[in-house]
């Protein structure tokens, strides 16, 4: 028997302004599509905003039905639309913002199980490591890969 591990690095930051051009941007639009959120019963309104390889940006925010399951998060509305959007071109990063009543909580938003799982097979279908943003008030996190959030990714169909 061996005892393995699974490190996981990404890295923290306490403003927006201290990432990269690009990343500013993402999260910016994140945290504008929160105003798309449609969310009478939780009130946890949730933006994600997709880059892809052709430089666009497609935003998303949760939607949610009186049939529960009917609903869908803002991270698979932002990847479903990118990908109907842009069928020939790979998601590159996605950020996501989420708070109380369209307020961004001070921690960041992680996204659900779900959401890695399909974030998970976008990167497959890349062949290329796509990154993920989490926007809190307070910090930011960046983890580099959807490995990082989703180990052991299953994708052997
Ligand atoms: N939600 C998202 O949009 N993304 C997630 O990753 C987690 C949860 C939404 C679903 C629902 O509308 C609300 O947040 C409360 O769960």
């Amino acid at each position: 028997m061996t005892q393995k591990d699974i490190n996981i690095s990404y890295l923290e930051y306490s403003r927006i302004e201290e990432m990269n051009a690009e990343d500013r941007e993402l999260a910016a639009e994140a945290i504008e599509a929160m105003g798309g959120a449609y969310a009478p019963y939780s009130h946890f309104h949730v933006g994600a905003a997709v880059r892809m390889s052709n430089g666009q940006i497609v935003r998303g925010a949760n939607q949610e039905n009186a049939a529960f399951p009917s609903g869908l998060c803002a991270e698979r509305t932002a990847m479903f639309s990118a990908s109907a959007k842009y069928p020939d071109k790979d998601m590159r990063s996605i950020a996501i913002a989420g708070g109380v009543h369209g307020r961004l909580g001070r921690e960041p938003a992680t996204p659900c199980g779900a959401c890695r799982q399909v974030m998970a097979q976008y990167q497959t279908k890349a062949g290329k490591p796509m990154s993920v943003i989490m926007i809190g008030a307070d910090k930011i996190w960046k983890f580099e890969k959807v490995d990082d959030i989703l180990p052991l990714i299953f994708d052997s169909i």
